[in-house]
């Protein structure tokens, strides 16, 4: 059938039509949202560059998941922000670490109401802002595995749901697996941080959890955003290596990553859409030049379209009221 017969525009006439023919749909129940918990504050700070979003003392911080709950929100990710940094992330593996203790208080709080995420990197807790062990400037990969799994069993003593290795090294998810799994904790699953791109979209999240590399940048970890093949085998590693959760992180601008590792694993797929994609939706919207609430349903529907069923965002409680509307 051709025009003048088809007529594409039928099934648009009206809402109710266009709302039978939708094929994808946002919900809250595909959100996490990040929670930031900052050692030695006694109010929450707003995070200069990303409007909405705070860093909150541990008192607070079993308020803020509260919230979170309330809005029908089913996760949140964790990130501490310790008061001290060394050249061994000491503060990571404390089992009394501001990370940990938030952890504990949620989670004593309420439950299996919220899900609670543990990002395992150590860039927050080294001096030198790097998310491994460094010698002679170079980050080196085996000798950070180690404290990776113990900081993982940190989060599980402390009740964490499960744990997101975002460091980039080579072997982190097996390793944290193993860890796990030795240390009685062989149902905490990992959710990976597999094709994370060396981005220039995580500036704002620096600010937020105080992790800026002090020389050199990410680059010999993180992924060369311009390779699609090598995000696959990224992610066909970790999947070896025993990832419950594959994600994809920037999002907006990886769309065609998010599908081809959907297409290519058939997983339960996790986007991270970060720091810098939401400061310049709230950027634009605070000039007038967008409309915050539509642009941003519009991108986390793009997220979700493109087959990711989790996303990882700043806008999770925001859309979780506009999707109320
Ligand atoms: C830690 C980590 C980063 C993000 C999540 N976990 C920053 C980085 O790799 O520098 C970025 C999140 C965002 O930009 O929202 N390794």
């Amino acid at each position: 059938m051709q025009y003048p017969e088809l007529r594409m525009r039928r099934l648009r006439a009206t809402q109710k039509l266009r709302d039978m023919v939708r094929e994808t749909s946002l919900s809250v129940n595909d959100f996490i949202y990040p929670l930031f918990v900052k050692e030695g504050i006694e109010e929450p700070e707003e995070i200069r560059s990303m409007p909405g979003q705070y860093q909150y003392p541990l008192k607070d911080i079993v308020e803020a998941a509260r919230e979170t709950e309330a809005l029908g929100i089913p996760a949140a990710m964790m990130f501490g922000i310790p008061a001290v940094k060394d050249e061994v992330a000491t503060s990571a593996l404390d089992e009394n670490g501001i990370t940990q203790r938030a952890i504990k208080a949620i989670k004593e709080d309420l439950g299996d109401k919220l899900m609670v995420i543990g990002d395992v990197c150590l860039c927050e807790y080294m001096s030198h802002g790097h998310c491994g062990i460094v010698e002679n400037d170079q980050i080196l990969n085996d000798v950070t595995l180690e404290l990776y799994g113990r900081v993982a069993v940190s989060y599980a003593k402390a009740g964490v749901d499960m744990v997101a290795p975002s460091g980039m090294m080579d072997g982190q998810v097996g390793a944290i697996r193993h860890a796990l799994d030795q240390a009685g904790y062989g149902n905490t699953p990992i959710m990976a941080y597999s094709a994370k791109q060396s981005s220039n979209f995580y500036g704002p999240f620096r600010d937020a959890a105080e992790s800026a590399p002090s020389f050199g940048d990410r680059r010999g970890y993180q992924m060369d955003y311009h390779n699609k093949e090598e995000a696959i085998r990224e992610t066909a590693l970790d999947v070896q290596e025993g990832a419950d959760i594959i994600m994809v992180k920037p999002a907006l601008a990886y769309l065609d990553m998010i599908q081809s590792v959907r297409e290519t694993f058939r997983m339960p797929t996790a986007a991270y859409n970060v720091s810098g994609e939401y400061s310049m939706v709230k950027a634009a919207a605070a000039n007038g030049w967008i409309d915050e609430k539509k642009v941003a349903l519009e991108i986390l529907t793009a997220i979700k379209r493109a087959g990711a069923e989790m996303i990882i965002t700043y806008h999770a409680k925001d859309a979780a009221k506009w999707l109320k509307e």
